[in-house]
């Protein structure tokens, strides 16, 4: 780890070379942010799942650039060690590389994060090139894309053709030229992943990839189990959070409505 006990992009990048898997996790408020940031992982992203695990939309799409800074300034304020990233929303880096630099620079001159994630693959080189001349970190996303979520016609696992494996193939080399630190790779064949993983110098970040990645990401929501509806064959749930709120609801409601809380012990 460099200097000041935060993890730079240049550690993320040696872990790879040291073989050390490396951990990513999601967060979007401060509390977990510093939980999961005392708990040892190396990177927190402030993923635009946000929008559907903490606002209850149906997908990513909708999610605003306001709503990710503001959800990203929390967790990169919390972090003492983990490398924050900020992940921009659908449309607010694709339409010119202008855009994509005046919004990327914002995760980092007003939400402290340490670098964007942006999805695409070879497409994207231009802009990803752009922004790490002027010296933005950024993270590429290719596999199932969930902002191309309408493209795919639902969320698919990629790689299962040749022209698909290709497309991936030609997209990792090109982020890694453009000077990407790292590379998620969402919902892919485990075998086109292992492929990518060992074509590549810079890290590849696995959710629902295999195993033959650099690192493994994962949405903090889904291993809570927050979500007692959601079910992946990647996610494993450590513990049943929607259970536990209900019960201390229901024990709350049930001291309040017996008159046990407050306690007449209690003085103001
Ligand atoms: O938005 C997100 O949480 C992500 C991760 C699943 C990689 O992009």
């Amino acid at each position: 780890m460099a200097g000041s006990g935060r993890i730079t992009i240049l550690d993320i990048k040696k872990k790879k070379l040291d073989g050390e898997k490396q951990v990513w996790i999601t967060a979007y408020d401060f509390f977990t942010a510093r939980h999961l940031d005392r708990a040892g992982v190396d990177g927190l992203l402030v993923g635009d799942s946000l929008n559907m695990v903490f606002y209850g939309k149906p997908n990513t799409l909708s999610l605003t650039l306001n709503q990710s800074l503001y959800h990203t300034e929390a967790v990169a304020r919390a972090a003492e060690h983990a490398i924050v990233i900020g992940d921009m929303p659908f449309l607010t880096y694709q339409q010119s590389i202008a855009e994509a630099i005046a919004n990327a620079g914002r995760y980092l001159k007003e939400a402290g994060a340490q670098g964007v994630k942006l999805e695409g693959g070879i497409e994207m080189a231009d802009t990803v090139s752009r922004l790490t001349e002027i010296g933005i970190p950024v993270m590429g996303h290719v596999g199932l894309t969930p902002q191309s979520i309408h493209r795919f016609g639902g969320y698919r696992v990629q790689g299962k053709d040749d022209s698909s494996k290709s497309y991936l193939m030609e997209s990792a080399e090109a982020l890694q030229a453009a000077g990407c630190f790292a590379i998620v790779l969402e919902a892919m064949k485990p075998s086109v992943a292992a492929e990518i993983t060992e074509k590549l110098t810079i890290p590849t970040i696995g959710i629902g990839a295999g195993a033959s990645v650099d690192g493994q990401i994962i949405v903090i929501n889904d291993i809570m189990g927050l979500d007692d509806s959601f079910e992946a064959k990647y996610v494993r749930k450590y513990f049943n959070l929607a259970d536990k709120i209900r019960e201390v609801g229901e024990r709350f409601v049930a001291d309040v409505k017996t008159g046990d809380y407050p306690s007449k012990k209690e003085t103001y």
